[in-house]
């Protein structure tokens, strides 16, 4: 587990391309989380075509750092699922899965907030061309981090609550 105690946001990489065999891996760790009921309503979109990264980089006012990866997953979900309601946060558990991956291979890379904001998964939607039963979730660049950061504690104590 100390992938949970190690891992931090990355938003420079090297130019480094991420190899196959990693990439199994984060997809592998992403399809392993829990979802309600089983639903497994996710959909992995990966990029590495430089002109897609680019337009994906302005998708969002806060995803300048997608430009400088070597690659990146977008995270879609089907419209409709069984567990209508939980989609979303099934597909936030797949995103920590591959990102606590990303860490354990020495790799980096950062959740971009796409979902629930219409305007911004409009655009990834129409940047990826997909297919009209699915809804963009979000963006994860993912790479070799140019540099090693370290990990802030926070644990509080007031944030727990003993009755
Ligand atoms: C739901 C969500 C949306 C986020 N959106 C963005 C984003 O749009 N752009 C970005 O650079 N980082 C984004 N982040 C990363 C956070 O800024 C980061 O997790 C937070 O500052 C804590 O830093 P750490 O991940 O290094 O622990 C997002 C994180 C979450 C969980």
């Amino acid at each position: 587990m100390k992938e949970i105690f190690h891992r931090v946001s990355v938003r420079k990489f090297e130019e480094t391309k991420v190899e196959k065999e990693k990439l199994e891996k984060l997809l592998r760790a992403a399809m392993q989380s829990p979802s309600a009921m089983n639903q497994q309503p996710w959909e992995f979109y990966v990029i590495e075509d430089k002109d897609i990264l680019l337009k994906l980089s302005k998708a969002t006012p806060y995803s300048m750092c997608v430009k400088n990866a070597p690659m990146a997953i977008v995270i879609c979900y089907q419209k409709e699922t069984p567990a209508n309601e939980y989609k979303e946060i099934d597909c936030a558990i797949a995103t920590e899965n591959i990102l606590l991956e990303a860490d354990g291979l020495g790799l980096g890379g950062v959740m971009i907030g796409v979902a629930p904001v219409e305007e911004r998964m409009q655009k990834v939607e129409e940047i990826l061309s997909l297919p009209t039963n699915l809804r963009a979730f979000t963006i994860i660049p993912i790479g070799y981090p140019l540099k090693q950061k370290t990990q802030e504690d926070r644990y509080n104590p007031s944030k727990v609550h003993y009755i």
